[in-house]
């Protein structure tokens, strides 16, 4: 059988292009712009790239970001400060404070600050609660764009068994929400579930999540199922980008699977751009 590849780098250009269409729309009839605040404490290289690429992403679509860069030793109380400014702020829509953040700093009270009406990163607990019962609220980036490679490939969702491999906050419990909220049948295993392979083996469409690279082989995948790699892992040996997924030894067995690098990973940006514009448009709604 010959596999689909799901090609995330050009789902979420289109994503993107149908944003910067949008956003010259509305700049053009409310003379105002959307904007982000991204907020990075300390050097981390890999928050430092993520940041650019979140600016980047911004500056192609036509919003604006605001850049707030605070050194390693900056105090709980002066982040939850510049957090509560920029939830006053009316001309901040969506506030992003880049995680990790370093170890003075309780990450979980950061996230609690930030006013639920801008959090486009969807990890707030109304955010969370929200999508669990229905009601309109932002939806974790990663896996809202799983949900968005999966419709726009044209693969049907409602009645199917999806398992899900991994079960951390912002991937494996809103993506068990998301799937749950399309129709599908839905299992969530993890490093203590029994006979994973048979569990893994259910699945119609089966999403990877658990951040161990190549863990995911054939033994593991039903005959022409659709497999999703959340995982970003680098190689010890190599430094080479991986997956959770072995891809080579899965791929003749699956009906559509997506690569990595340029599977999913690119979709978070565009899931985060979207809800910039999602913010932007229900603060001016209430
Ligand atoms: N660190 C790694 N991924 C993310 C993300 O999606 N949002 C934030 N805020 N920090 C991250």
């Amino acid at each position: 059988m010959d596999a689909v590849l799901i090609d995330g780098k050009a789902i979420s250009a289109q994503i993107k292009d149908e944003l910067k269409e949008k956003t010259q729309k509305l700049k053009a009839e409310t003379q105002t712009e959307i904007t982000l605040a991204v907020v990075l404490v300390g050097e981390d290289p890999a928050s430092q790239v993520y940041v650019r690429n979140k600016r980047k992403a911004c500056e192609y679509i036509g919003y604006r970001s605001l850049a707030f860069e605070l050194p390693a030793d900056t105090t709980q109380d002066c982040l939850l400060n510049l957090v509560k400014d920029l939830n006053g702020r009316d001309d901040v829509d969506g506030i992003l404070v880049q995680m990790p953040l370093p170890s003075q700093i309780d990450e979980k009270k950061v996230i609690n600050a930030i006013s639920p009406a801008k959090d486009v990163d969807g990890f707030h607990p109304m955010s969370v609660g929200a999508l669990c019962i229905g009601e309109p609220g932002f939806v974790s980036c990663t896996p809202a764009g799983v949900i968005q490679l999966l419709k726009r490939s044209g693969v049907e969702i409602a009645g199917k068994e999806c398992v899900i491999v991994g079960r951390s906050n912002i991937v494996g419990k809103p993506m068990a929400m998301l799937m749950l909220r399309e129709n599908a049948t839905v299992t969530v295993a993890h490093s203590k579930t029994r006979d994973l392979k048979e569990v893994c083996r259910r699945a119609d469409i089966l999403i990877a999540a658990i951040g161990r690279h190549r863990m995911i082989t054939a033994d593991y995948v039903k005959e022409g199922a659709v497999v999703i790699d959340v995982g970003i892992n680098r190689i010890p040996e190599t430094g080479k980008l991986c997956g959770d997924v072995d891809f080579d030894d899965v791929l003749p067995h699956v009906s559509a699977i997506t690569p990595v690098p340029g599977g999913v990973g690119p979709m978070t940006i565009a899931m985060l751009m979207n809800n910039c514009y999602e913010a932007f448009i229900m603060r001016r709604k209430n």
